[in-house]
């Protein structure tokens, strides 16, 4: 087993690791895969443990431009701060949470707070669903979200069946959960299903892997 990138896992509790790997970092991998629950290839979080198979691959095509978040706490920040690297990206955020989405809108000139969750979906090509699983209602009842539009949830035990029923949109939906190293642009990130601009979304915050098979239900993704 080698190495083949500095990583950090879940919560930092995974330090990075160079170098030929030993029982140890085999041992950490294995936590991390089992938090993950879905490197079912046999790749963990840039340490090679098997047979590789594709990872996700993204296209100029699939890059967005206006990305919208709902939901601006400790993830919503998380993945601003990886967004606001100095590519023209615009970043729509929802006003609750005033603080935070302020002082990310002072801090990055692509970013801007919007009046209301509506106006976020309105301006974006992708919108981040990123409230607490108890808030989704209130975030979400009534929104008009377009076919057009791409939607990813990261709301843990919240399934896109659940979340198509209350939108009754249209929008392809995709699980994801990413880790709070997406603001330093080092999270791998899990998604069901794949889709080109959510795998390039989350490849430019770090590395993005899609599960092969459907979650089941028991399952975080
Ligand atoms: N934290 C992580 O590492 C992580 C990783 C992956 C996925 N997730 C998932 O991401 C979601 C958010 O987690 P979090 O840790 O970021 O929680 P959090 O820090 O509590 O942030 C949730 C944010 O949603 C805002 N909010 C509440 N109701 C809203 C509404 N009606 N419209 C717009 N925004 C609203 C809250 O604003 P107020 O503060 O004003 O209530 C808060 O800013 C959860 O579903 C969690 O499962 C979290």
């Amino acid at each position: 087993m080698t190495c083949r990138k500095r990583s950090k896992a879940a919560s930092n509790a995974w330090q990075g690791i160079t170098g030929p790997c030993g029982d140890r970092a085999r041992e950490m991998c294995a936590r991390l895969y089992t938090t993950v629950n879905s490197l079912a290839d046999g790749r963990c979080f840039g340490v090679e443990i098997g047979p590789v198979t594709s990872t996700t691959h993204s296209t100029e095509a699939a890059v967005v431009k206006r990305i919208g978040i709902i939901g601006v706490g400790e993830i919503g920040r998380a993945m601003v701060t990886g967004l606001c690297d100095g590519d023209r990206t615009e970043v729509f955020l929802s006003p609750r949470g005033a603080r935070t989405a302020a002082e990310l809108a002072g801090r990055c000139e692509t970013v801007q707070v919007c009046a209301d969750n509506q106006e976020v979906v309105d301006r974006s090509e992708l919108v981040i669903i990123a409230v607490r699983r108890e808030d989704r209602h209130e975030a979400l009842a009534g929104l008009r979200v377009a076919g057009d539009k791409v939607l990813v949830n990261v709301m843990a035990g919240v399934g896109n069946d659940d979340l198509r029923q209350m939108l009754a949109t249209e929008a392809p939906l995709v699980r994801a959960i990413p880790l709070p190293a997406i603001r330093e642009r080092r999270s791998l990130t899990v998604t069901w299903p794949s889709h080109p601009a959510v795998n390039s979304l989350f490849e430019r915050l770090g590395y993005s892997r899609s599960r092969t098979r459907r979650p089941s239900t028991s399952s975080p993704l």
